[in-house]
């Protein structure tokens, strides 16, 4: 009822603006002509670039659901240089590590405040064996998903463990369903988790971990659809039902409170196919047995425009640029069709949808290993980013959790490296201005976004979100997705006559802008801040920006 009557404010306050906005135009399409005749009798070219307005109103009257921090997760599955090279280079690497990880990579990633890490997969999970990964002799095999190349095993639970520790996140275990048992999966979780002397509890100790692991979160399966085992959503259903009830965590700390949170695969698209999964599991869902039960339905969505994936993730020009972002805001209905599937079985919004895999995913970079998924990370991926991330926010009542496809080295990764070389990417440094978003309270903001058009392609011209830090802090993110034109936000809070708003901006010189390991610099945030004036904030963004401001009161 309160979102109906909001929803149909802001579509008033929507046509209101567009209306202003249409009259506001004319005037200034007008005056821009009247100067252009001063500029030709002068003799003069009239500028090119116009900044164009925007008024913006941020609610602070209304408050929504909370922006869960598990929406900024991560995911690192055992592909390419994803774990081995990206995490973990041993203990005796020249590479500065500790026990084996390094350590760039941690400082980088504990400056993001990572919430969780999904581990080991990906269809990787569903191939992974848990003990050929623990104890002094690792088995080596081999990882045919991805390259078919020697899978050493070195990286196994307690490296795993020992690198969430370093960052300071939770474990988002995926369980293999596909190829391996409910007994295998059973025995993984009682290994990590109990506390009491069994065999298995005693060989962890033995391993170096007398304590039991804590596993904030399981995957049951992954894409089980596809490469997790090609199967149908009832079969699926039944072997869900089997590892909820029989993969336990034995953790004296996650029994009462902190219970680990089981995630069902779900859909990989807006399809028929995907939809009849949506609600085979939701349906079952809703009558469920004391028996069985699940807290998140996972969501796989990627940027890719057409498969295989064949878009340049560098050297391309405006076009694939509003491609890809037309591309991106996608996201949003597929999140409203499973949502409403969702929203039938389950009012009361007890199941989390968590987009599990997103982000953009291009053709591999010339000369790498296709099966490494090696990609570049340029600013249109900060902006396919800000906007995704937005997109969860505004759904955050039940997207209460999302994993970026990946960490390190693979598709959309925060980090690059080579050898010892290190390079933030621009998609690391959204993460990082984000960060403030973290648990904070939905704010609604109401503006005009106006329209950006490249050939066939429209876009809104920009994007915006606001929330509340737990301090009760606002915050302002503003994409401006025009690749041409600056824009000037007007910042109201009514009720609030705002002071100041500072914070940062990542901007970059072209679309195809990229952090080189002999250039790291080329996209960094810059500050930035807003003018007070009349009761109102003036922000002036840089085309194709993502900005994040505090706005003091
Ligand atoms: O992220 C790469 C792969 O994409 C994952 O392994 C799989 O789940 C998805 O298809």
């Amino acid at each position: 009822m309160v979102y109906t009557r909001a929803y149909k404010m802001r579509l008033t306050m929507h046509f209101l603006m567009r209306r202003i906005s249409i009259l506001e135009r004319r005037v200034s399409l007008v005056r821009q002509l009247l100067g252009s005749f001063v500029l030709i009798a002068m003799g003069l070219t009239a500028p090119a670039i116009v900044a164009q307005k925007v008024e913006l109103s941020v609610d602070v009257s209304k408050g929504g659901a909370k922006i869960d921090r598990n929406i900024f997760g991560q995911f690192a599955e055992h592909l390419g240089h994803g774990v081995y090279e990206g995490i973990w280079v041993g203990p005796d690497s020249t590479i500065p590590n500790t026990r084996g990880i390094r350590n760039d990579v941690v400082a980088a990633l504990k400056a993001l405040k990572v919430p969780n890490v999904r581990w080991p997969g990906g269809c990787f999970a569903d191939e992974y064996h848990w003990r050929k990964g623990i104890g002094p002799q690792r088995t080596v095999t081999l990882n045919p998903n991805w390259g078919g190349v020697i899978e050493p095993n070195t990286f196994g639970t307690h490296e795993f463990m020992d690198f969430l520790d370093q960052i300071g996140a939770q474990a988002y275990v995926s369980v293999n369903v596909g190829s391996g048992t409910p007994q295998e999966a059973a025995e993984w979780l009682e290994y990590m988790t109990t506390a009491q002397p069994t065999t298995l509890a005693k060989e962890r100790a033995s391993n170096g971990h007398p304590a039991p692991y804590n596993v904030a979160l399981l995957g049951i399966g992954n894409e089980s659809w596809d490469c997790g085992g090609n199967m149908t959503p009832d079969y699926y259903l039944s072997q869900l039902k089997i590892y909820s009830r029989f993969v336990r965590n034995f953790n004296p700390a996650q029994q009462d409170k902190q219970q680990m949170l089981k995630i069902a695969v779900g859909p990989g698209g807006a399809e028929p196919r995907w939809t009849d999964w949506t609600e085979t599991i939701m349906k079952a869902y809703q009558h469920h047995q004391w028996s069985w039960d699940m807290n998140g339905l996972s969501m796989h969505n990627y940027t890719v425009g057409h498969w295989p994936p064949s878009f340049a993730s560098v050297g391309f020009g405006e076009t694939e640029y509003a491609q890809i972002l037309k591309f991106t805001l996608d996201m949003d209905d597929l999140i409203a069709k499973h949502s409403a599937i969702m929203d039938k079985y389950d009012p009361q919004k007890k199941v989390a949808l968590v987009v599990d895999e997103w982000g953009g995913w291009y053709a591999p970079l010339p000369g790498s290993n296709p099966g490494f998924l090696v990609q570049q990370n340029s600013l249109r991926d900060a902006i396919l980013a800000a906007l995704n991330l937005n997109i969860f926010a505004r759904h955050a009542d039940r997207v209460r959790m999302a994993n970026i496809a990946q960490m390190i080295n693979v598709l959309q990764a925060m980090i690059m490296t080579d050898k010892e070389k290190m390079v933030l990417t621009p998609t690391y440094h959204v993460f990082k201005m984000y960060v403030p978003f973290q648990d904070a309270t939905f704010v609604p903001v109401v503006f005009d976004a106006g329209t950006y058009t490249h050939g066939d392609v429209s876009l809104p011209r920009v994007d915006a979100i606001a929330a509340k830090d737990k301090t009760g802090k606002l915050w302002l993110e503003v994409t401006n997705i025009d690749p041409n034109q600056p824009t000037e936000i007007d910042i109201n809070v009514p009720g609030i006559t705002p002071k100041s708003a500072a914070g940062e901006t990542l901007i970059a010189p072209k679309v195809d802008s990229v952090n080189t390991f002999e250039a790291p610099h080329t996209i960094l945030p810059k500050p930035v801040s807003a003018k007070a004036q009349a009761g109102k904030l003036t922000l002036k963004l840089e085309p194709k920006s993502v900005t994040v401001v505090a706005i003091e009161q």
